[in-house]
């Protein structure tokens, strides 16, 4: 499967995230991740659907919107409309997934599901058939910049060993402590699909650290 680099948006200056979305852009990124928070479901605040619309014009880089949210359908609606092409939701909501992804998929937009790490995998296998990405968090969510958890990475080789057996064709994300060498590692157990705040968004120059995460973790894959 094509690699795709998403530079969270987190990361970047929030006085001023129409540049990040176009640095990430100029840069060579594929994808631009958005994360969401509500102050329940984690420890924090980030940005809602407004930020999203007013950096839609900016950029065609596909919007990966990832709903860190106790209620995220009270906003579907908003973030399809604001110019979300993925939603990503948490299993942890449990009972109410299935009608969340069918809320997202009468908006017309790809439909995530994220586990996070205390979490475990057997949680996503009811719904693997209707999802076209699964997000592995490697941190735990709520904020940028902490360590990636490698025992997270068996998760991802379930995710890998699923897919595989079940001739699926979900892409499989991390999220969290993404850098040229963890996102080497998530490669070799199965990633395609890399989610990184800091190590893009805080390099001095961010063109050659998205081409340098592109080239270790393609070399990583498993041909
Ligand atoms: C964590 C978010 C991540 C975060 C990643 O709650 O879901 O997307 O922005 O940031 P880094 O790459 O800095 O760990
Ligand atoms: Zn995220």
């Amino acid at each position: 499967m094509e690699i795709i680099i998403a530079p969270s948006l987190l990361a970047s200056n929030h006085a001023c995230f129409g540049e990040g979305a176009k640095r990430a852009e100029r840069s060579g990124a594929d994808w631009l991740h958005f994360d969401i928070m509500d102050g329940h479901f984690v420890p924090n605040i980030s940005f809602g659907p407004q930020v999203v619309k007013a950096v839609r014009p900016l950029t065609k880089l596909f919007f990966d919107i990832h709903l860190m949210c106790s209620k995220p359908d009270i906003l579907f609606e908003a973030f399809a409309k604001a110019g979300a092409d993925g939603m990503i939701i948490h299993v942890e909501l449990g009972d109410q997934i299935p009608s969340h992804i069918q809320k997202i998929k009468a908006l017309g937009k790809k439909v995530g599901l994220a586990v996070n790490p205390l979490t475990a995998i057997a949680a996503i296998e009811p719904y693997l058939e209707q999802i076209d990405l699964l997000l592995v968090m490697t941190v735990n969510p709520g904020f940028g910049g902490q360590e990636f958890i490698r025992e997270c990475l068996p998760k991802i080789q379930q995710a890998a060993a699923w897919r595989r057996d079940k001739a699926l064709a979900y892409r499989i994300s991390v999220d969290g402590g993404v850098n040229d060498e963890t996102g080497a590692d998530c490669a070799r157990a199965g990633a395609d699909t890399f989610v990184a705040g800091t190590s893009l968004f805080g390099a001095a120059d961010m063109k050659p650290a998205v081409a340098q995460l592109r080239r270790s973790v393609s070399e990583a894959v498993p041909h």
